[in-house]
């Protein structure tokens, strides 16, 4: 553990912006191997002008948190998940895969590392941790490269969204995240890159962000870019979009289990057509840094659709979010091998 001072941040208000900590893991891959990675203070990446993130997009990346319990110890939520998702990023892009075995070791050191910037429990602050694997080294054709970083590091976050648990707007992009072959199910830098157009876009009209629809007939929605989306059906059904091109989310899979197993609700992943809104009572965004953000209505064109209330958070999504959390930060029960 870190014998550094403690330190001083406004716990109960931390957004989503970049914050320096105390060290974070590096690792190199050459001729073949990862080497076995290192901590470091430094923040600095020193990379070649031919690296192939610069010019091709050769870079993936990965989110999850680490949870600090009411009795103070430090839990990670499901982070074989993402070892997983990494290494299938990688698979997509041509780059060297890391070990699952390696990857629960560098988070494992960041969070150790850091531990003194893990928020108090009852905060509902957390600790980010944003592991990437890039190609570098001396590259210029359009060729996977031939050496690669793998890093990790971490941040102490609150909400994602402004509102956090406070129902926001949200608009439909007239521009596609993904096409529907392509890389939109893996989390490749690519897809960010084309979202922050729309995204900026979004928020100057004052909506949260921007919801895609699914690019070969934009008739349903897919996601929300940095989360996925889901909705309660009227007839009481945790539903959320089915679609390839989705990225798929943790949280995501872990509602639609929690749905089921512990709210006794039928789940389905299934088509979510823009034009028949009017079939769901609540809905929301999800995902590892959005957590459960209450959708409160829909811009589409001249129309607005509302689901439950534009202040109140619906009763079903309340109690995924409980659950969740409850989960998370070690109050509720989890179920077998979620929690680390
Ligand atoms: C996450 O939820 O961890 C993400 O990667 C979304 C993000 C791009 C902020």
């Amino acid at each position: 553990m870190s014998k550094k001072a403690a330190v001083d941040l406004d716990w109960n208000n931390l957004g989503f912006s970049y914050i320096k900590t105390d060290e974070r893991y590096i690792s190199h891959w050459k001729d073949g191997v990862w080497d076995k990675g290192t901590l470091t203070e430094d923040n600095q990446v020193t990379i070649s002008e031919g690296s192939t993130v610069i010019h091709y997009g050769q870079s993936c990346f990965e989110g999850l948190k680490a949870y600090r319990t009411k009795s103070g110890e430090v839990q990670l939520f499901r982070p074989e998940e993402n070892a997983k998702r990494l290494q299938r990023s990688c698979r997509r892009l041509l780059m060297p895969e890391v070990s699952e075995e390696q990857f629960l070791s560098a988070v494992k050191q960041v969070v150790i590392a850091n531990e003194r910037w893990i928020p108090p429990y009852g905060t509902g602050g957390t600790l980010y941790l944003r592991p990437y694997v890039m190609g570098v080294g001396d590259n210029i054709g359009v060729a996977p490269a031939q050496e690669y970083i793998f890093g990790v590091f971490a941040i102490p976050v609150g909400a994602y969204f402004k509102g956090g648990l406070a129902p926001t707007s949200f608009i439909i992009s007239e521009y596609d995240r993904a096409a529907s072959h392509g890389t939109g199910g893996v989390k490749v830098g690519g897809n960010y890159a084309s979202s922050l157009l729309p995204g900026k876009e979004a928020k100057q009209r004052s909506f949260s962000d921007c919801i895609y629809l699914d690019p070969a007939t934009h008739t349903k929605i897919e996601e929300v870019g940095a989360a996925n989306f889901f909705a309660i059906t009227k007839d009481g059904r945790f539903v959320t979009p089915d679609s390839p091109s989705i990225l798929p989310s943790i949280t995501k899979y872990s509602l639609l289990y929690l749905a089921e197993h512990h709210l006794g609700m039928p789940v389905s992943q299934e088509d979510i057509y823009i034009n028949q809104l009017d079939q769901y009572a609540e809905a929301g965004a999800c995902g590892t840094a959005a957590v459960i953000s209450p959708i409160a209505g829909i811009q589409n064109g001249e129309d607005y659709h509302v689901f439950y209330s534009e202040t109140e958070v619906g009763p079903v999504t309340r109690r995924l979010y409980d659950l969740l959390t409850g989960i998370q930060f070690g109050d509720e029960e989890a179920p077998t091998g979620w929690i680390t």
